[in-house]
């Protein structure tokens, strides 16, 4: 299966989710690859730094747009999931990532800026359902808190949008920054709250492959 990880916007937490929801999926036992397409390669790097006593993650690190669909449909057979890590460009890039999807995962920030900038994702998601209509979508929201009202607000806002969320959300949490670095995800990691976050999205994504009968 093939899970895109992707909005237009930067530092929305698309490398965060995808590192995270990889090392998720892959302790439940899964044979996971991250295809990283943003041009920082981020997370070809982070897997460069896992140590070999954690769960064995591939990364691939792929800029070339028109390669895309093949490259991933070639890893698609030797893995259970393909976790793509998107480009925040308004490139060709995004358009062949939502295309070539099985399930997308749009991270958000609840703050007015992002969901104004949510439109232009939206208007390339509705063109790329001109080319296949079932593409299934939710919204991700990271840095949440249910304690501030904007960020509550944000949830009714992004109904309008008529794309479903996910139930779970990533606090802000530094474990998560650090992380970043360490090649861990934070499922391996020294914060309790913070793997029950990636419990809660892996079992959640779980659920929905299983409604997709990828699984
Ligand atoms: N829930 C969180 N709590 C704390 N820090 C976070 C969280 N999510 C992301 N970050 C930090 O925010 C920064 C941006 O996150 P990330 O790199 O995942 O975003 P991105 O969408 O992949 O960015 P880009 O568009 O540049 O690829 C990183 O430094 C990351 O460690
Ligand atoms: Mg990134």
């Amino acid at each position: 299966m093939k899970i895109g990880v992707t909005n237009l916007k930067g530092g929305v937490g698309k490398t965060t989710i995808s590192q995270n929801l990889a090392v998720g999926l892959a302790h439940v036992g899964y044979k996971v690859c991250i295809v990283d397409t943003d041009r920082n390669q981020n997370s070809l790097a982070w897997v460069g730094e896992r140590s070999d006593d954690l769960p064995n993650l591939l990364a691939v690190g792929l800029t070339d747009s028109k390669s895309l669909n093949k490259m991933v449909d070639q890893l698609d057979k030797d893995h259970d999931f393909i976790v793509i890590d998107g480009t925040p460009s308004l490139s060709e890039m995004s358009t062949r990532i939502i295309l070539a999807s099985d399930l997308l995962l749009i991270p958000i920030l609840p703050s007015g800026h992002d969901i104004r900038s949510m439109q232009l994702f939206f208007e390339r998601y509705e063109q790329a359902k001109e080319f296949r209509d079932d593409i299934p979508a939710y919204f991700f929201l990271n840095q949440f808190s249910d304690k501030v009202k904007l960020h509550q607000s944000t949830v009714e806002l992004l109904k309008d949008f008529g794309i479903g969320m996910l139930k779970t959300k990533f606090r802000r949490r530094i474990a998560y920054a650090e992380t970043s670095i360490t090649g861990q995800g934070v499922y391996e990691y020294s914060d309790p709250k913070a793997k029950a976050e990636v419990v809660e999205l892996t079992t959640e994504v779980l659920d929905i492959a299983k409604k997709l009968k990828f699984i």
